[in-house]
């Protein structure tokens, strides 16, 4: 398994991977540590991984790192992810800029605390014209909450009659959405053996393939990554369209 990156075709590699970064809380348990340990441990994920991403060359990273539901968790626990968030963006930008890897966010990030808020703008300022890897961070994210935003706004567009049209078209709409100028997924994983979306881009992942493993987010490592892209590679994304259709192309 250790050779798997050279098995993987370089030329048809996905340009958008999503993850859904589970199992922090049951890998600290299984050490006898606190939730926390585990989400420190994830950090760990998230650096092989986005490291992974950029010098394979995908195109676009998008990490579920806090849901609209997290904010249920205990007040000790969503302390520690938003402090884990500001110490890794301090820690990380250098590596950001030398890899070329431009910060993005999706979600309700006028929720986090505004110490997060500003060290988030000023990481996607300071990377915003970087061309590699775009390393997209979910916070206070939920497809749910995205999509009432999106016809929300849409709705003020066109009261006040900024958009005109009789018809609302699946492309208007994505352009309300928080992703949009962000190529829907060509795949989503989900780590720790839950098969869930957990409201995660509900409308974005309709033709994504979905790949679940049951390895626990902080043991996932990029030859796991890599495994995942393998195994996409192997699969025939039909589109609604016929195998035949796909291969007359
Ligand atoms: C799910 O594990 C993971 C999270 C809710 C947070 C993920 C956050 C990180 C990996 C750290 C910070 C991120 C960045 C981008 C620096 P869980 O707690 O739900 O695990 P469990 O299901 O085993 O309880």
């Amino acid at each position: 398994m250790d050779n798997i990156i050279n098995k993987l075709d370089k030329q048809n590699l996905p340009c958008h991977v999503a993850i859904i970064m589970d199992g922090n809380g049951r890998w600290a348990k299984s050490l006898g540590k606190s939730r926390s340990f585990g989400h420190k441990n994830g950090v760990n994920s998230v650096r092989e991984v986005t490291e992974a991403s950029a010098e394979l060359g995908i195109k676009y990273l998008t990490l579920y790192a806090f849901s609209t539901e997290n904010w249920n968790r205990p007040i000790f626990e969503i302390n520690t992810l938003m402090s884990l968030l500001v110490s890794s963006i301090n820690k990380e930008i250098k590596t950001l800029i030398k890899n070329n890897i431009r910060l993005l966010t999706i979600g309700n990030t006028e929720s986090l605390p505004k110490k997060v808020q500003k060290e988030l703008l000023k990481a996607i300022e300071i990377t915003s014209k970087h061309t590699g890897l775009t390393l997209v961070l979910a916070l206070s994210y939920s497809s749910r909450w995205e999509i009432i935003n999106a016809i929300n706004k849409l709705n003020q567009d066109i009261k006040n009659e900024i958009v005109t049209n009789d018809i609302i078209t699946e492309e208007l709409f994505s352009k309300y959405l928080t992703t949009h100028d962000i190529p829907d997924p060509d795949l989503l994983i989900r780590t720790s053996g839950e098969y869930r979306i957990s409201n995660f881009l509900l409308w974005q992942i309709a033709y994504s393939e979905l790949y679940f493993t049951k390895k626990l987010w902080p043991d996932f490592n990029r030859n796991d990554f890599y495994e995942a892209i393998f195994d996409l590679q192997n699969r025939e994304r039909r589109f609604g369209q016929t195998s035949e259709q796909i291969r007359n192309k």
